[in-house]
C-alpha cells in the first residue's frame, strides 16, 4: 500500500481529510447496514436536537502500524461501551459494540494509505460521533440518529511530545457534581473551549479543572485525565463520577501495577497535595502520555522533576511501556490489539 505524501514526524493534531469516511442511520428502531462515504458532510434538518440541545457524544481511538506492518487498533471494545453509555446519559439510541468495531476496521481498511508508517511516532486518529437529528422543536429525545467516524492522521496533542508542558487551574468548571462529565458528550467540550482559551493566552498548554462541588480536587487536565507519582513509586490518580473514566488511564493503571510493579491509588486528589509528586502527567488517547512540567496554582508555579525541564523517568517508563504495547511490540493484556 502506497502512503499518501505526508511529512509524518511534523505532522500535528489536526484535520486531515482522507478518502473515506462512514455513516448509518437509525430510524423505527434500528440501524442500518452502514456505509463508507467519500463526502465530508452530512444533511441534517435545521431542527435537529444535536444543533439546539447538544444531543450528541463522540469518542477517539488510534490505529498504528506495527513494525511488522500489520495496523492495530488499542482497545475499541472500551470506546464501544463508553459510547454505549454516553448514549444511555443522554437518551440517545446505542451503537452495538460489533457494529462499532467493525465499522472502525472497515474505515481503516479503506484509508490505509493515511495510517502513518511505523516509526513516524504518528498514528491515525479515529474518531466515532454519534447524534440526534430530524425535524424537532421541543426539548426531548430525536427520534432518528445518525452515527458516523471520520479519522485523520495525527501527532502529538501537546506539542512536542514528551517535552514537558504548563498548566493553570481554572476558574471555571467543565461539569457540574452529577452531570454529564461522566460521558463523552459534546457540551462538556463547549464548556471548555473558553477556559482551555484563557489557558493558552495566559501561556499555558491547556487548564487543570478542579471538582465542581467542593473546588478542593483535581479533576481533569484539559482533556485528559491527571495521574501524579509519589516519592514511594505509587501512581496516584483521581476518582470522581464526574471525570471521564480514560481508557488510557485504565490500562496506566493495569501497567503500572502488574508490568511496572507500582502500587496504584485511584482516590479524591487533592490540588494541595500537588508537591507530594516527584512526577505528574495527563494521559488521554489524543495526549497519549503528556509529562506535566508545572501546575500554576495558588500564585504559585508548582514543578515536577527536573524543574519540569524534562520528562522524569516514571512517566517515561509508563509512555514507552505503554506506546510500546500499542504498536504490538510489548506483550498486551488479552485483548487490547484489534488487527485491521
Ligand atoms: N478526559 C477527557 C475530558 C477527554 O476528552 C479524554 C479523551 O478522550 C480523556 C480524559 C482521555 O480518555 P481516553 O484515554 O479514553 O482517550
Ligand atoms: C481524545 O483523547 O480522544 C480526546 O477526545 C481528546 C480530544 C477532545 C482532543
Amino acid at each position: 500500500m502506497e502512503k499518501v505524501d505526508l511529512d509524518w514526524g511534523n505532522i500535528g493534531y489536526g484535520y486531515i481529510r482522507t478518502d473515506y469516511n462512514y455513516i448509518s442511520y437509525w430510524k423505527d428502531g434500528q440501524w442500518d447496514d452502514g456505509k463508507l462515504i467519500t463526502e465530508n458532510t452530512v444533511t441534517i434538518s435545521i431542527g435537529s436536537t444535536a444543533l439546539h440541545y447538544g444531543q450528541e457524544c463522540f469518542e477517539g481511538l488510534k490505529a498504528q502500524t506495527a513494525k511488522d506492518g500489520r495496523v492495530l487498533l488499542f482497545r475499541p471494545d472500551q470506546n464501544a461501551k463508553r459510547m454505549q453509555d454516553s448514549a444511555r446519559g443522554i437518551l440517545m439510541a446505542e451503537v452495538p459494540e460489533e457494529k462499532f468495531v467493525k465499522a472502525c476496521i472497515q474505515l481503516v481498511k479503506a484509508n490505509l494509505r493515511w495510517v502513518p508508517p511505523y516509526g513516524t511516532g504518528a498514528s491515525l486518529y479515529i474518531r466515532p460521533f454519534l447524534f440526534g437529528h430530524g425535524d424537532n422543536l421541543g426539548v426531548k429525545a430525536a427520534s432518528e440518529y445518525i452515527f458516523c467516524i471520520f479519522c485523520s492522521p495525527v501527532g502529538p496533542y501537546f506539542k512536542g511530545g514528551l517535552t514537558p508542558v504548563f498548566f493553570n487551574v481554572s476558574e471555571y468548571d467543565r461539569a457540574a457534581p452529577r452531570g454529564t462529565g461522566g460521558i463523552k458528550v459534546g457540551g462538556n467540550y463547549a464548556a471548555s473551549l473558553k477556559p482551555k482559551k484563557l489557558a493558552n493566552a495566559a501561556g499555558y498548554a491547556d487548564c487543570i479543572y478542579l471538582d465542581p462541588a467542593t473546588r478542593i480536587y483535581i479533576e481533569e487536565v484539559g482533556a485528559a485525565n491527571f495521574f501524579g507519582i509519589t516519592r514511594d513509586n505509587t501512581f496516584v490518580t483521581p476518582k470522581s463520577s464526574s471525570i471521564l473514566p480514560s481508557i488510557t488511564r485504565r490500562s496506566l493503571m493495569e501497567i503500572a501495577e502488574q508490568y511496572l510493579g507500582m502500587k496504584v491509588e485511584e482516590r479524591a486528589v487533592r490540588i494541595d497535595e500537588l508537591d507530594n509528586f516527584v512526577e505528574a502527567g495527563a494521559c488521554g488517547t489524543a495526549a497519549i502520555i503528556t509529562p506535566i512540567g508545572g501546575i500554576f496554582y495558588d500564585n504559585k508555579l508548582h514543578t515536577f522533576y527536573g524543574e519540569g525541564k524534562e520528562v522524569g523517568p516514571v512517566v517515561k517508563g509508563l509512555h514507552d511501556t505503554l506506546t510500546a504495547i500499542q504498536r504490538g511490540e510489548h506483550k498486551a493484556p488479552k485483548g487490547w490489539l484489534v488487527e485491521v
